[in-house]
């Protein structure tokens, strides 16, 4: 009975933490400068418009085929939250304006309703958009020492996920004011996880950059893609910097935020390395002109995160707002350089690098 006391006590403390760092995470990024200093590299290529374009704004079809699903445009809600009571709201305003586009959404790590399953109504939007790529979302790393494989079906489960995200975070670790450094075979754990999932996984970074030397140890694992998550956007280490009161780590975190990919970097990169995988450019897409130049350097579609916060604290008609301004300006992209479909985006000899920098 004292035993029995003590876990409960234990296991509400440990959520409790859980949840205080969530709502941290959620209140930094909407506060503090949390984008990397480097940009991603989209400004080092420009498309050569094309003044008499033979095709109407109105005929050029964004739709994509991607992991058994037929998307409106090449876009996904990059994963960020789930598990307080805020985050569930921001979920489904997020889902109800995937819905509206019949784009894809990704919920934030479900470690803490695994931990936690009570709460695992924060990440549940089937109700709100029954028909979206949905994503389930854990970090490689809590499969170390505090996951099993199999937990990764509790997560897709939960959720109703038609895909799983499995995220990488080594530098947030370092920088973490918890310090959760942890050291294992990353590499046959994923393949575990390949094997037994229901559902197609796709490794993701979470703001620095996926390398092709990465991209080579992980393309024979059995995932279905990458999602590079590059710099020029969200940086965890800054975020983790803004959770740390010693000057020092900030300083650390300072220090070491330059190392990074930078999403054009990583994209080409991995583009090359491993050409059959799925390949999800993110990390500070903000227009649909990235969004378009993405796609012309070998994307097959994009991830947007930092930039739906906010509207998702408001409503999903805000959140459907901005999407619908970065789908315009990507048809107008794709009119100007005469591309009728993401197809002819991805094959265009219109995209120029007009600076080396
Ligand atoms: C508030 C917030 C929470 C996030 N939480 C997660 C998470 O739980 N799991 C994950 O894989 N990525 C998470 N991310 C990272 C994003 O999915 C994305 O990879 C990164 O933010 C880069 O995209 P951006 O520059 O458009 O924000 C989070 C991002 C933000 C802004």
């Amino acid at each position: 009975m004292v035993n029995g006391t003590f876990n409960i006590e234990k296991k509400l403390f440990k959520m409790n933490n859980d949840i205080k760092r969530k709502e941290e995470h959620i209140k930094i990024c909407l506060n503090k400068p949390v984008e990397h200093f480097i940009s991603t590299g989209f400004e080092r290529y420009r498309f050569i418009y094309q003044a008499i374009s033979s095709i109407d704004l109105g005929e050029i079809d964004l739709s994509i085929d991607i992991l058994g699903k037929k998307l409106s445009a090449p876009v996904i809600i990059s994963p960020m939250t789930g598990g307080t009571e805020k985050s569930g709201t921001i979920n489904k305003n997020l889902a109800k304006a995937a819905q509206k586009q019949n784009i894809g959404m990704g919920v934030g790590s479900q470690k803490v309703a695994i931990d936690n399953p009570e709460i695992s109504f924060t990440f549940q939007i089937r109700d709100v958009a029954p028909k979206i790529l949905l994503f389930g979302n854990l970090g490689c790393m809590h499969f170390i020492n505090r996951l099993n494989p199999e937990d990764s079906k509790k997560a897709i489960r939960m959720i109703g996920a038609d895909s799983l995200f499995l995220y990488l975070n080594g530098l947030q670790r370092l920088i973490q004011p918890e310090q959760n450094i942890v050291k294992g075979d990353l590499i046959t754990k994923i393949k575990e996880i390949c094997r037994l999932a229901s559902v197609p996984v796709i490794i993701k970074e979470t703001g620095h950059g996926i390398s092709k030397e990465v991209a080579l140890k992980l393309k024979d694992t059995g995932i279905a893609g990458l999602d590079i998550a590059g710099a020029g956007g969200t940086s965890w280490v800054l975020v983790e910097k803004y959770r740390n009161s010693s000057i020092k780590s900030q300083e650390v975190a300072e220090t070491i935020n330059e190392i990074c990919i930078p999403t054009v970097d990583s994209l080409l990169m991995v583009t090359k390395a491993a050409p059959n995988l799925i390949k999800i450019a993110s990390g500070g897409i903000r227009t649909g002109l990235d969004i378009a130049k993405a796609i012309a350097l070998g994307a097959d579609c994009v991830g947007i995160g930092l930039p739906f916060l906010k509207p998702a604290l408001h409503s999903w008609e805000a959140v459907n707002e901005l999407l619908e301004k970065y789908l315009l300006e990507l048809r107008i992209a794709m009119f100007a350089i005469e591309a009728k479909n993401i197809q002819e985006l991805k094959n265009t000899r219109y995209l120029k690098r007009v600076s080396n920098k």
